[in-house]
């Protein structure tokens, strides 16, 4: 039985759908034949691409759809102005005009990227995300931020551009490295932490069903997306609310960078279930959450095989002082104050400005040495 979602991401005139559900790429042909498109320059990796770039373009091709194909080295690297450019110059070669379209077919790299590349080629062209990770299925593809990473830190250059549809494959996450998987797990958990406790108690119970397939699995993504999509279609420029996605952000960010975005050591959402931890550890030294809530959050993301404190990241991650540096850098800090989220309990977090670095950095010399 085929388990099919679709979830609306409500944004006026930029509104459109995520849908979600075993081998829906090989729809993509009549999809964009829907959506009018006559010629689709798709964007890949090199491991994706290897997989599913065939069966994509075969279906486009089959419904009259040109098109041309762009495969990038795979990982965090290419998030970078040098690949911008290609892309840009690749799509201007095979003549993409302003009805057109970009397809991103890969994970959150490709999609940042090519979503980026969409915002400014001719001032703005539509685009499409397949996501292939977990993580991008359920987070980076949808919501519109798009970018690449500065020599100052991660997406720190970039624009809001919303994609016109987003296909979910969840058949395409059977080949995905279980390492990637834990790593998309991670944000999946987060939307239960940042507003819905609930959820929490289902992925506790559902967590294995949810890695091995099957409709589990469809239902975290659609749920996961489903968050996502209320909270970007309440504040889609991050004026308030949507800053709440950044749970466990501040720090993972910060520990990304310190590893130099070396996936052999840490990926993104390995980053970020180290940061859930830390934010809930943070919470509970305030007074703000039980000691209780923050254990169950470590406990649960070190069962799945995440790991969870600073000391399990292989080669260290420098002193107290390099974290609260690279936590600097990050775009979420305001006239040089801290905005960490934090929580109030699992599914209780909230913004909190003005955190005073001091604490910040008692905190972490304490988590440094356990
Ligand atoms: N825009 C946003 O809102 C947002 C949100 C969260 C994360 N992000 C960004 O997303 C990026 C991380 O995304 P990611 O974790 O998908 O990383 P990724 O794109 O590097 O993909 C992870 C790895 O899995 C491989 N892969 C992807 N799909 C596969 C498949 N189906 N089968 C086999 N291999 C596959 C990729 O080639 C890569 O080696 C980061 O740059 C992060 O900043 C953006
Ligand atoms: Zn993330």
């Amino acid at each position: 039985m085929t388990n099919q979602h679709q979830v609306k991401v409500e944004l006026a005139e930029r509104r459109y759908d995520i849908l979600i559900g075993r081998n829906l790429v090989s729809d993509i042909g009549e999809r964009a034949r829907a959506l009018n498109i006559r010629t689709a320059f798709i964007v890949t990796d090199t491991n994706v691409g290897a997989l599913y770039r065939a069966q994509v373009t075969s279906s486009l091709e089959k419904a009259g759809t040109h098109v041309s194909v762009l495969t990038l080295a795979a990982g965090e690297a290419t998030k970078s102005f040098e690949q911008l450019e290609r892309i840009l110059d690749a799509a201007l070669d095979a003549k993409i005009e302003r009805g057109d379209c970009l397809i991103a077919l890969g994970g959150g790299v490709i999609g940042d990227l090519t979503g980026f590349a969409a915002a400014i080629l001719r001032r703005g062209v539509r685009f499409i995300q397949i996501p292939t990770s977990l993580l991008a299925q359920v987070d980076s593809s949808v919501g519109g931020k798009t970018g690449i990473n500065a020599r100052h830190g991660k997406n720190l250059i970039g624009a809001f551009h919303q994609p016109s549809l987003v296909i979910a494959d969840t058949a395409l996450i059977d080949t995905l490295p279980v390492r990637e998987i834990k790593a998309g797990y991670a944000e999946i958990v987060k939307y239960g932490l940042i507003n819905d406790a609930h959820f929490f108690n289902w992925c506790e119970k559902n967590v294995h069903d949810i890695f091995e397939g099957g409709p589990t699995r469809e239902e975290a993504v659609a749920y996961s997306c489903r968050a996502k999509a209320a909270i970007v279609g309440r504040d889609e420029r991050e004026d308030g609310e949507r800053a709440l996605l950044n749970l466990g952000h501040t720090f993972g960010h910060a520990l990304e960078r310190l590893t130099h975005y070396d996936s052999s050591r840490l990926v993104h959402g390995e980053g970020v279930a180290i940061g859930l931890c830390l934010a809930f550890r943070f919470s509970a030294d305030l007074g703000l959450c039980s000691m209780d809530d923050a254990q169950r959050v470590s406990h649960h993301l070190h069962s799945v095989g995440l790991p969870t404190q600073l000391a399990d990241i292989p080669g260290g991650c420098g002193n107290a002082d390099d974290l609260l540096e690279a936590m600097y850098q990050d775009k979420k800090v305001k006239a040089g104050a801290l905005t960490f989220i934090l929580a109030k309990g699992i599914g209780d977090s909230f913004i909190a400005e003005n955190i005073d670095p001091a604490q910040v950095k008692q905190f972490l010399t304490h988590a440094l040495s356990h």
